[in-house]
């Protein structure tokens, strides 16, 4: 008798508790963040972005960073990963027990500077020093590159303007490197247009994408990546998201969003359906709570 076909396997980057409730307003409380992870990882997430090292000048919201990777219950297979914009944000990432760590640059000068108060290049260095810092403590490194469609202060930006930093961020030692559609707003035509030119020199292998939800895009534009041959995106739970940093950022594409379209096109995910709802119902209480709090 034929067995059942094996779907070919998408990895979900799971990045609510960061990117999530890195925009929140209202401070969200330790206990409810490290509830959030624990539920995740009930899930079944293969990574999840737990917190985020960066100043707590900049974004507040993140000073419990140390705390919250105190607090979680880690599950074995799990990778459990921190952001860190330099040194300082590394070497706390370490000293909290991160599995991996994720550095971020921009396509876009203006972005850089607002984001990280560095240039394209100033940012790249920091991302360098923190790969090298995180190789000698055994972990590995992911890195983003913001603004790969749009900047919120630029407009436009062309793939000429991506190419660069993806492959610098990976010749650094990163292992992938996400696609950040920082605003949201890109269109399928769009992501077509910077895969076809960053797929001419960098193997989808290495590549994720990163699609917030703005213009209501996200899923088509996956499954427009999917074609490309990228296996991973990220997503979080019930849309939490944005950039403090990028007005009129709104969230994440939703992980149930992301869940029923892979499982539509028939391919693979590992998550748990009904753990998945208990997170996701979580993620929502967490996000009408923190509203409430302003
Ligand atoms: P700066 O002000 O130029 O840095 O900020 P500094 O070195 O002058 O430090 C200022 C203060 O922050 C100092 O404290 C430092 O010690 C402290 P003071 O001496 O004044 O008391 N500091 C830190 N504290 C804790 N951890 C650290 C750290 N670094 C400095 N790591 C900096 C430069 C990069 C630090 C700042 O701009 C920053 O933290 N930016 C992060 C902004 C951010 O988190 N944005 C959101 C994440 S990116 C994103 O969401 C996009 C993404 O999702 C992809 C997409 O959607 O496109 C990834
Ligand atoms: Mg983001």
């Amino acid at each position: 008798m034929a067995g059942a076909a094996v779907k070919e396997l998408v990895r979900i980057f799971e990045v609510s508790p960061r990117d999530g409730l890195q925009n929140e307003k209202g401070f969200v409380s330790t206990e409810d963040k490290i509830e959030l992870v624990d539920l995740l990882s009930r899930a079944g997430f293969p990574s999840i972005e737990v917190t985020s090292f960066v100043s707590p000048k900049w974004v507040p919201q993140m000073r419990d960073a140390a705390e919250v990777f105190a607090g979680i219950t880690k599950a074995s297979g799990i990778s459990y990963a921190a952001l860190a914009p330099n040194e300082k944000g590394a070497e706390r990432a370490v000293l909290g027990g991160a599995d991996e760590i994720a550095v971020f640059v921009s396509a876009s000068e203006t972005f850089s500077r607002k984001n990280t108060n560095c240039t394209i290049d100033e940012g790249l260095a920091r991302a360098g020093t923190v790969v090298r810092l995180a190789q000698r403590s055994g972990l590995k490194v992911r890195g983003y590159v913001s603004c790969v469609i749009d900047c919120p202060y630029e407009g436009v930006i062309a793939p000429q303007m991506v190419r660069p930093q993806v492959e610098r961020l990976l010749e650094t030692g990163c292992y992938e490197v996400s696609l950040g559609d920082t605003i949201g707003r890109g269109t399928q035509e769009q992501v077509a247009n910077l895969l076809d030119f960053l797929a001419a020199k960098i193997p989808a292998r290495h590549l994720a994408g990163h699609f917030h939800d703005t213009g209501g895009h996200a899923v088509g534009n996956v499954e427009c990546a999917l074609g490309y041959g990228l296996r991973c995106f990220d997503s979080a739970m019930a849309g939490l998201g944005g950039c403090p940093y990028a007005p009129g950022a709104a969230g994440n594409l939703d992980t149930k969003h992301l869940v029923d379209a892979l499982d539509r096109l028939g391919y693979g995910h590992g998550i748990d359906r009904s753990s998945l709802e208990a997170a996701y119902a979580t993620a929502r209480r967490i996000k009408q709570r923190a509203s409430e709090h302003v």
